[in-house]
């Protein structure tokens, strides 16, 4: 819903199954997702089986890998889910040998899955920070090293998207952990294209805005319900939706990408520019989360 009928915002997209590549791009390639069982891996991993390819979802939870594999067989496109956790090498390596088993080896690799929750930086364990890091940044590392190893090996050219979120450049207030963890994946972006682009592995990043789904996990939806009109708090006018999204990451694996690497791609509406003419107040991390004061000793 826009928040003023004056203010049109950018136009909505053409709906879901519109496609802005050809046909068939991605027939006889198979993409791996992680956590392409919900949210926003699975939109984007619709979006490249629209397109002809064979899909391997991986994640952890048995149910979100059901849902990931009827989200592509509604399609009539082939799938396999593999039971992995991306922070375990030996689970990422036997996820890859069962997708060559299945499919060959994967020409696109999408690093999707992340970890994240909402709190005051001060209130955070060490597990709670290791955690976070460890999905976020070392298990986008981890399955980046698998997928880059087997085709130094083979000899053969691939494509690299990891998804990333914008206060990787801006920090992000009440998402220490993430937000370190998302400028270590943005970071690992221009590595890694300059280190593999010479054997054929192109390495980009793609940033969602703000794509509320109904997968979201309770603690980043209650954030989200924080503010409640969500329209009129983006430059845009409006969120985005998923396809958006699916439609930028099938572009940039594509051969008509094939110049574009150590590039990160935002995709929101110009959100992650937003300045004000007048600042607003500052209301601290623990106001906003209803924390109260920071206990004293
Ligand atoms: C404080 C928390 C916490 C919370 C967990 N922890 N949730 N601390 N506030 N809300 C702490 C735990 O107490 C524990 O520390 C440590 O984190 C690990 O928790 P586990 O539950 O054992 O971890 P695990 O089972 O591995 O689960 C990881 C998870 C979970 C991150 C906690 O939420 C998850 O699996 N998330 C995956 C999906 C996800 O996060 N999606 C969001 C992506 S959206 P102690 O010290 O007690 O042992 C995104 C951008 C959104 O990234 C931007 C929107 C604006
Ligand atoms: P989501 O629905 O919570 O998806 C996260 C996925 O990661 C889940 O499918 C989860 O699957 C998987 N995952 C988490 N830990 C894992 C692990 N250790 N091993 C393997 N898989 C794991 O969140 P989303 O909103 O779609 O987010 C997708 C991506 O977009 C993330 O990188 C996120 O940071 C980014 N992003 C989203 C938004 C937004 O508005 N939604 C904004 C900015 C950035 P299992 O539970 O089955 O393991």
């Amino acid at each position: 819903m826009r928040g003023d009928s004056e203010v049109p915002g950018l136009p909505a997209p053409p709906p879901q199954g519109a496609s802005a590549l050809p046909a068939g791009t991605y027939e006889g390639d198979t993409v791996f997702v992680t956590g392409a069982g919900t949210g926003l891996g699975k939109a984007i991993a619709v979006e490249f089986a629209r397109l002809g390819a064979s899909i391997v979802v991986a994640s952890r939870n048995p149910e979100h890998l059901a849902a990931g594999r009827a989200a592509i067989e509604a399609l009539d496109a082939e799938v396999e889910v593999v039971e992995c956790d991306i922070r375990d090498a030996e689970a990422v390596a036997a996820a890859f040998d069962a997708a060559e088993g299945r499919f060959g080896l994967p020409r696109v690799l999408v690093n999707n899955a992340a970890a994240n929750f909402p709190s005051p930086a001060e209130d955070l364990s060490p597990n709670a920070w290791r955690t976070v890091v460890d999905i976020t940044l070392n298990g986008t590392f981890l399955v980046s090293r698998e997928f880059a190893r087997r085709h130094l090996a083979a000899g053969t050219p691939a494509s690299i998207v990891n998804v990333g979120a914008s206060y990787a450049w801006t920090g992000g207030p009440g998402f220490a952990h993430s937000a370190a963890a998302k400028a270590g994946v943005k970071n690992m972006v221009e590595t890694l294209a300059v280190e593999w682009g010479p054997s054929g592995i192109q390495v980009n990043g793609l940033v969602p805005g703000l794509f509320p789904h109904e997968d979201m996990t309770d603690d980043i939806r209650a954030s989200l319900d924080l503010t409640h009109e969500k329209d009129p708090l983006q430059p845009a006018m409006r969120v985005g939706e998923r396809q958006e999204l699916g439609w930028a990451a099938t572009f940039l694996a594509s051969p008509y990408a094939r110049f574009i690497s150590g590039h990160t791609l935002v995709v929101d509406g110009a959100n992650w520019q937003r300045r004000n003419l007048t600042s607003p107040p500052v209301t601290t991390v623990r106001d906003q989360l209803g924390r109260g004061a920071f206990p004293k000793e």
